[in-house]
């Protein structure tokens, strides 16, 4: 292990629940809470998606799901159903409820202190009845927001990706960004830790929601922070790219 990676882990590990002291979080000196929801201007093109309780989609048991799963990195060329996309931002992001007056809201995933740091975005590529491009997905509305279009999008995506076709050819690239102070809030310096597990919990639920419907996906960890961070339009500080994953039909 190299001092560098050493270092990594001792901050990483650090007993910081020990040491915190939750009167210094700005939740402790009664700041407001930060939105639980990125908001698009007004002006954002923003599709209904089918709602989810109307889908007869997923019917196979959480066993055979898990039993399946595996990081698939080859998918046929057919679309994507607006209906199976609808399914699986329902499964990865999806509201089960809000709490505290809208101070927070219980989704289909966990999340350290139900803080929920992290935004989902869609790379389309071919999606039944929706053009290529950026979108963002707003979880309360249960909408897709298009935000652009991006030129030579499957050769930004191989390139943001590292090289990864299957990532710039799949229908669709799930990609998972962290508003970090959503936790800072309430966990201040804990809070790195609790956001890279929280992504965890969503991908996984990615894998399982993919795999009852014959799609698949990959998680993927590695790709350039940076081009991510420009392509979707983040300032890398106050919202940065976390984690990826493409999805397709299996062949
Ligand atoms: C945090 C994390 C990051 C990963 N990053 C990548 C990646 O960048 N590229 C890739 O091809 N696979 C990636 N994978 C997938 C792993 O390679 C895969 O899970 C592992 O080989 C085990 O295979 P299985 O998922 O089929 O069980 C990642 C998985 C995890 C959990």
């Amino acid at each position: 292990m190299t001092k560098k990676i050493r270092k990594m882990y001792e901050w990483l590990l650090a007993d910081e629940w020990e040491n915190r002291d939750p009167s210094k979080t700005p939740q402790g000196k009664g700041e407001p809470a930060p939105p639980i929801q990125k908001t698009m201007s007004v002006l954002t093109q923003c599709v209904s998606l089918p709602p989810v309780a109307n889908l007869n989609l997923g019917n196979v048991s959480v066993r055979d799901a898990i039993l399946r799963r595996s990081s698939r990195r080859v998918f046929s060329n057919e679309p994507l159903s607006l209906e199976e996309l609808s399914y699986l931002l329902w499964a990865t992001a999806g509201i089960r409820g809000i709490r505290k007056e809208g101070e927070s809201a219980f989704r289909m995933v966990p999340s350290g202190g139900c803080r929920h740091p992290i935004e989902t975005y869609l790379l389309i590529n071919r999606i039944d009845g929706i053009s290529p491009g950026l979108y963002h997905f707003q979880p309360f509305e249960h909408d897709l927001c298009f935000i652009r279009e991006i030129p030579n999008q499957s050769e930004q995506i191989k390139n943001m990706c590292l090289g990864k076709v299957f990532c710039a050819d799949a229908p669709v690239l799930f990609v998972w960004t962290a508003i970090p102070y959503r936790t800072e809030w309430c966990f201040g310096s804990v809070s790195p830790k609790l956001i890279a597990q929280d992504s965890g919990h969503i991908c996984q639920n990615l894998y399982l929601a993919a795999e009852s419907i014959g799609c698949g996906t990959c998680a993927v960890g590695a790709y350039h922070q940076h081009h991510a961070d420009r392509l979707i339009g983040l300032d890398g500080i106050n919202e940065f790219v976390i984690y990826m994953a493409p999805v397709g039909k299996q062949m």
